[in-house]
């Protein structure tokens, strides 16, 4: 198989999950990694085994080994850095959410288009097996026409004053920090496993920690608070939001989001209730879909690829018994992704558990809608 060259920009929290997951695939190249100075080009390029390190992505672009641009920047790059990356015919994984604005979304689906590249977003969760496994089992009409759609998407590394990241900052994270940061991936999600669009919303927006000590040097997301020593700053974006939702179909939904709730880590839960049964999946718990019945005691699905339906059971990559987790969902995404480069060109259209950049785009505009509807007091708002 003919090997394929990626580069990384940006190589923080996620950036390194993005590496692990293409060397699982056997046939991928580390090529390079950038980052924001020479010195932490080179550092993260050798801490992560890549053989070239560069000081700015533009570098990266110039090299022409480099086939496939992973952007996991911080938000306010991300429109810059893929298309830049579009412009010099390289295929493009973005990390969510594509980019700051809806605005800046719909141009880059426009270049990718025209770039005529594989072009793809890591909305990750749908890579688990069980979120797959119920994707297929709404789309066969297991749970009847689905009528409500409910969950949230609660952390808690933002609960203190003391705890600051870039998201916090609209100039860098952009207008909104809950909703675009982990709101994104619950919409993404809902729209993905009940195949319905998200058509109306109407949010409540909050923001509970309205003053942060930020801190005065650089870290990567995740990395412990400023230390009562950091400057004071007042914020802006939301850290905890409500919304309620409507489907494509008429179906009801709503969902809360909030990074300052204590004791919840990465608590997405969705859970989907049909005219037949109901389905919930929980990432904390991602090895078991929850089945709900009316007429019989509930189940428990565990993630058994002998029990799963032949077309999702190529995403379970252990035997029943055999716990599997985030990475191993990102890696399974990342696995359709090169697929599609590999057969290229022309290359094939994404397969439906990828994100598009069209995927991209309405997630931004999904986000972009609570907000507007927040601003309006409330009003229920068309996507
Ligand atoms: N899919 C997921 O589940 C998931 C999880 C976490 C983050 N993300 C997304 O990934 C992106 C990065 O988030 P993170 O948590 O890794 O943030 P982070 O702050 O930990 O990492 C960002 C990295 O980018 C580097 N950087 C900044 N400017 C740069 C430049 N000009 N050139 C090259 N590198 C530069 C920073 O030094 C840092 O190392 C965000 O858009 C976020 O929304 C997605």
């Amino acid at each position: 198989m003919k090997r394929i060259g990626m580069g990384l920009v940006g190589a923080g929290f996620v950036g390194p999950h993005h590496v692990d997951a293409v060397r699982r695939l056997g046939f991928v190249d580390i090529v390079a990694v950038a980052g924001s100075s020479d010195e932490s080009g080179r550092s993260k390029a050798e801490a992560l085994g890549a053989r070239k390190g560069y000081g700015s992505f533009q570098a990266l672009l110039d090299d022409p080994d480099v086939e496939v641009v992973h952007n996991a920047t911080p938000n306010f790059l991300h429109y810059e850095v893929t298309s830049a990356a579009l412009a010099k015919g390289k295929h493009v994984v973005s990390d969510k959410p594509l980019a700051m604005t809806s605005a800046q979304a719909k141009r880059l689906v426009n270049e990718a288009a025209r770039a005529g590249v594989v072009a793809a977003v890591t909305f990750n969760y749908r890579g688990n097996p069980l979120v797959q496994q119920a994707r297929v089992a709404i789309a066969r009409g297991d749970i009847g026409t689905p009528h409500f759609l409910h969950g949230h998407y609660l952390q808690d590394w933002l609960l203190k004053d003391t705890d600051y990241s870039w998201r916090l900052d609209p100039e860098k994270g952009g207008p909104s920090s809950a909703l675009g940061d982990i709101g994104s991936h619950w919409c993404d999600l809902a729209q993905h496993m009940s195949g319905l669009r998200i058509t109306h919303v109407l949010g409540d927006i909050a923001t509970v920690v309205k003053q942060r000590k930020k801190p005065r040097g650089s870290r990567d997301a995740f990395q412990a608070g400023a230390g009562e020593d950091g400057e004071l700053v007042d914020i802006r974006v939301e850290d905890l939001a409500s919304v309620l939702v409507r489907f494509e179909n008429g179906a009801r939904g709503c969902f809360s989001v909030g990074q300052v709730c204590a004791g919840h880590k990465n608590d997405l839960v969705l859970e989907v209730c049909g005219s037949k049964a109901s389905l919930r999946w929980r990432q904390e718990a991602q090895n078991e879909l929850w089945l709900g019945h009316r007429d019989k005691a509930n189940e428990l699905l565990p993630k058994d690829p002998s029990l799963l339906d032949a077309d999702v059971r190529r995403y379970a990559q252990l035997p029943g018994g055999h716990q599997e987790a985030w990475a191993d969902a990102f890696c399974n995404v990342m696995r359709e992704i090169y697929r599609c480069i590999a057969e290229g060109p022309p290359y094939p259209a994404l397969p439906p558990m990828v994100a598009t950049f069209e995927d991209g785009f309405r997630a931004n505009r999904i986000v972009d809608a609570i907000l507007e509807s927040a601003a309006d007091g409330g009003a229920w708002t068309r996507v």
